[in-house]
């Protein structure tokens, strides 16, 4: 169904455009909620190097509840100011953690998760969730990749409307 490189090396810039592209053609026929968060999370954990855990954490009553994902089994829910997606909500600010033993709080859902990459989803000033990357690797993301994955999450959320 896609093909496409898979690492990042020297060009970020082309990989996470060439990402972008496999993604916008993804959900380009399909506006249903669930389906596309489920088909985002597959392309984009298949797509990314050295991340172990990759999906979503719907807001519901004030809490956020596991979505669609990629990865071992995980905690179902948290509360909002818990652990690095709690803290994204709370902040409502994306989060890059470079070591996750270092974050106070942490919930460690895959004892693989070295770092972590936290991105708010918005819909017209509202926070509907968000977008949880883990790495097995320290330091595995940075502005680059934060910028690209808030770039995402924009596409996911208007493409479901
Ligand atoms: N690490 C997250 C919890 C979710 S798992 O990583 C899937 C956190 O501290 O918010």
């Amino acid at each position: 169904m896609y093909r496409g490189d898979r690492i990042c090396t020297d060009d970020c810039e082309v990989f996470y455009s060439r990402l972008q592209e496999q993604l916008r053609g993804l959900l380009a026929e399909e506006t249903d909620w669930t389906a596309n968060l489920a088909n985002a999370a597959a392309l984009l954990f298949y797509q990314l190097e050295d991340v172990n855990w990759l999906g979503f954490y719907l807001l519901r009553d004030g809490e956020l509840v596991l979505g669609p994902f990629q990865g071992k089994p995980a905690c179902t829910r948290i509360a909002v100011g818990e652990g690095v997606c709690g803290a994204a909500v709370e902040e409502g600010e994306s989060q890059v953690v470079s070591d996750v033993h270092e974050f106070p709080g942490h919930i460690a859902c895959d004892e693989d998760s070295r770092s972590e990459l936290v991105i708010p989803m918005y819909l017209e000033g509202e926070i509907l969730g968000v977008l949880d990357i883990d790495s097995p690797e320290l330091e595995r993301f940075d502005e680059q990749d934060e910028r690209a994955m808030r770039e995402l999450a924009e596409m996911i959320v208007h493409s479901s409307q």
